[in-house]
């Protein structure tokens, strides 16, 4: 099988993949929350927020084999104002050609201890306002085109497997390694990848973090693409995954540009981007 690592902004990754390529995505995209993923804005403005989600999902559509599918993580509850909201990017995926297919929910078995996550108002917990804790995420997993599968192939899905995740509520604990700030648990790649495609099929990751859903694909015997971003969660990714069977490749050779951005000033380079030490920086 064969796995390879783009290193770069997803937006320009994806172009350089073939049109009808790819038979199942399964990704998990940054939040917009405002986690600090090193090279990336995790808080940009909710239109912002919203084209980038439009730009990334039309080229998935584009590299989707006419029957693959597409399994995208998101939280059932928004943040902030600003952050990821589940119905909009639903109907953001809508409106690029995917089309429904299911709707699993992910309940959290390990969640964060609620004192934590509000205050005692006038020395005890009262309506005055209340913070409800959330233990739900969503799963939306649509089709490009066709629901059926155009050829049979082998599957290593067990008729046990099957009976148990066809219920759509998952329950599965959270990841307990927090090397990366936001990676999934290896159990959510493992089930949809058995369920949607065939051994030995394309999967790809957008948003590839610590290599969550590759280390799923060596596993299950399919091939696998990750594009990740972020050069420090690449090696995390290819360390977990083993150096030998991972080939990384940026996604363009020279140095494209300079960019000033929120948090400095950036050599773009290879599709990597390389923060200039202060000194070096254009007034
Ligand atoms: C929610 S995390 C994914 C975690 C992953 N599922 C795992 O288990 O480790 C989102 C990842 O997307 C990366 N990222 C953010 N913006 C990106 C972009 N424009 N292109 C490529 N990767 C990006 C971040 O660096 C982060 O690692």
């Amino acid at each position: 099988m064969k796995h390879k690592i783009l290193i770069g902004d997803c937006r320009k990754a994806l172009k350089t993949i073939s049109p009808d390529s790819i038979h199942l995505i399964v990704t998990s995209p940054p939040y917009n929350v405002g986690i600090g993923y090193g090279n990336w804005n995790d808080s940009i403005s909710f239109n912002d927020y919203l084209e980038f989600s439009r730009e990334w999902l039309s080229e998935c559509h584009r590299i989707l084999t006419d029957d693959g599918r597409i399994c995208v993580n998101i939280p059932t509850s928004t943040y902030k104002s600003n952050s990821v909201d589940l119905f909009r990017f639903h109907e953001v995926m809508r409106e690029v050609g995917f089309k429904d297919r299911e709707l699993i929910i992910w309940a959290k078995r390990r969640i964060s201890d609620g004192r934590l996550c509000g205050k005692k108002i006038y020395g005890t917990w009262n309506p005055m306002n209340p913070l409800l804790r959330n233990p739900i995420e969503a799963i939306l997993v649509m089709n490009k085109n066709r629901k059926r599968l155009s050829s049979f192939g082998k599957s290593d899905l067990t008729t046990k497997e099957f009976l148990r995740w066809n219920y759509t509520l998952w329950e599965i604990d959270t990841e307990a390694d927090r090397s990366h700030p936001a990676p999934f648990p290896i159990e959510l790649p493992r089930r949809l990848i058995k369920l949607f495609s065939f051994v030995g099929q394309n999967v790809l990751d957008v948003f590839l973090g610590s290599g969550t859903t590759m280390k799923a694909c060596v596993e299950l015997n399919r091939n696998s693409i990750g594009i990740e971003l972020n050069p420090e969660y690449v090696k995390m990714a290819k360390k977990r995954i083993g150096y030998a069977c991972v080939s990384v490749e940026n996604i363009s050779s020279k140095i494209d540009s300079l960019e000033s951005c929120w948090d400095g000033e950036y050599i773009i380079n290879g599709g990597m981007r390389y923060k200039l030490p202060s000194k070096m920086r254009i007034p």
